[in-house]
């Protein structure tokens, strides 16, 4: 059905007294009372001692929602072999028969599991249902079935054949095996990381995030229900430097995945840099790291839609999303009036429990992140660099790790709350003088060393194309009149620039080239 129509997974609502609201608060009360092991899983084998680590709520961190087991780096080794002998027949196989596991999970993923990815990404990682429902179940589907097909589209070009020869291309798999290093802000990033080198033919070793093991674990199961062979991915939670050593120093490292911070993006590099004379082939290195999004706001910007725009930017799913606005800038004749409209929607913003239905947003994943987020808003409490605090700045860890959504002003353009990524509720704006637009603008283009997203807001629209042009290569992906956040697969291929990553735009139709070694043939007669 897919195949022939193509359209994106459709969000379901789960109203109150729905059959899936229903369904949804079923598995959610199960994960709450149950504790869940997550074991390792390498080969055939289901590994479950010492599971001694727990993954807590975020909302409600006394509770234990699942144990597991951090891989050693002898078992890592272990998984690469078993892997580079999965890799012997999994590369051989037809695209159209990889693709048709991943259509196969999509569709488990669709229907018989999507409460259970919601549930654990909602108890888990702290997002809302419909954050849950946007990540876990329609964003997932999306890059499986996509992914799928696009890696078949890959395949329509032939080469020019001659009379004198026969050209051919194949997208082969690379030679040895690929670590993928999963976030936790998305369920479906922990699913796409390593199931994407899979489809092209290759095999991954699949680090989870800690704090999101319960969901990626469900999407293993599911994909091993749809008929992954063992081997083919591993399921390896580790200790962050124990798998980075160990699959660095693997002469068949072929690629890394990876999605969390640019330090430990750069750390992966100089490791691989240091190996280099051990290697079979040049591993490529694909990454998705930080951002400082921004909204920068026009003063003949529509002020509704900046308002809900920016509220939900900066604080759906507390900010933890990578493309999240966390610095906007905002003409000096138009803030008040926006500051009164961002106070009416942050008057009724609801923070809690996840498992309260109604709430907008919870807690932060954990007691690092919380530290993280109040060391800044400290800092903005302090009056540093002009800062005051206009809403939220408030925290509390007694429960959960919970920090209300906080906007501040600064005076100082080159303020740390403009220039460094906190990764929380928080927002920095900048209000400048309307005469200096063009100069702001200017200066906002190299104010941070990252790339990711960033959102123009103008009805004006020779400004909104000069800012387009002027912040070309400030971004991958740029919104004009539109919210940083909420890309979607196949619509938006996702990725940033400079520090923000290798921009290789996860979603979209060359993502899968990245994941293959392909081979010419030419044949004579
Ligand atoms: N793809 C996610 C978004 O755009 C990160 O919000």
């Amino acid at each position: 059905e897919f195949l022939k129509k193509k359209v994106n997974e459709p969000i379901l609502e789960y109203k109150k007294g729905s059959r899936e609201r229903k369904a949804l608060e079923q598995e959610l009360s199960h994960y709450s009372k149950n504790v869940t092991e997550v074991p390792l899983r390498i080969g055939n084998k289901k590994i479950t001692n010492n599971l001694e680590r727990k993954q807590v709520m975020p909302s409600d961190h006394k509770s234990t929602l699942a144990r597991f087991t951090h891989a050693t780096k002898e078992q890592i080794t272990e998984a690469i072999d078993v892997a580079l002998q999965a890799r012997v027949s999994w590369e051989k196989k037809s695209l159209k028969d990889r693709a048709e596991i991943l259509l196969k999970a999509a569709d488990l993923c669709a229907g018989k599991y999507r409460m259970s990815l919601n549930a654990t990404t909602m108890l888990g990682q702290g997002k809302n249902i419909i954050q849950a429902e946007i990540d876990a179940a329609c964003e997932l589907i999306d890059f499986f079935r996509f992914n799928a097909v696009f890696a078949m589209d890959l395949e329509k070009y032939e080469p020019i054949s001659t009379k004198l020869s026969k050209n051919t291309l194949h997208f082969r798999g690379m030679e040895g095996f690929v670590a993928a290093i999963a976030p936790f802000n998305f369920t479906a990033i922990g699913g796409n990381l390593p199931t994407a080198p899979a489809l092209m033919g290759n095999v991954s070793l699949w680090k989870p995030s800690d704090t999101a093991v319960l969901s990626n674990y469900i999407i293993y199961q599911i994909l091993e229900e749809a008929g992954m062979p063992p081997g083919v991915l591993s399921f390896l939670p580790s200790h962050g430097p124990d798998f980075g050593d160990a699959v660095t120093s693997s002469p068949h490292l072929s690629a890394i995945n990876f999605t969390g911070s640019v330090p430990t993006f750069k750390h992966l590099w100089r490791r691989v840099a240091d190996n280099l004379d051990r290697y079979v082939t040049f591993p490529k290195l694909i990454g998705e790291c930080g951002g400082k999004n921004f909204h920068f706001i026009h003063p003949s910007a529509h002020l509704d839609s900046v308002a809900t725009g920016t509220i939900r930017s900066a604080f759906e799913y507390s900010g933890q999303k990578c493309s999240a606005c966390s610095r906007m800038y905002v003409p000096k004749s138009i803030w008040e009036t926006l500051l009164k409209k961002l106070s009416e929607i942050h008057s009724q913003l609801k923070v809690g429990d996840v498992r309260d239905g109604s709430v907008f947003m919870s807690a932060v994943i954990d007691d690092k992140s919380f530290d993280r987020v109040k060391k800044y808003i400290d800092y903005a409490k302090t009056g540093a660099d002009g800062a005051k605090i206009r809403l939220g700045g408030t925290y509390d860890d007694s429960k959960g790790y919970f920090v209300q959504p906080t906007i501040i002003t600064v005076t100082n353009p080159k303020s740390k709350l403009l220039t460094e990524e906190i990764f929380g509720p928080v927002l920095t704006v900048y209000v400048y003088n309307d005469a200096d637009v063009d100069k702001v603008l200017e200066s906002v283009k190299d104010a941070t060393p990252f790339g990711l997203t960033g959102a123009v807001f103008s009805q004006d629209k020779d400004f909104l194309y000069k800012a387009r042009d002027v912040l070309r290569d400030a971004v991958g992906n740029m919104y004009l009149n539109d919210k940083s956040t909420g890309s979607i697969v196949g619509q938006q291929p996702f990725g940033g620039a400079r520090l923000s990553g290798t921009n290789d735009k996860a979603g979209g139709p060359h993502y899968g080239i990245r994941w293959t070694s392909p081979l010419t043939i030419k044949e004579t007669s």
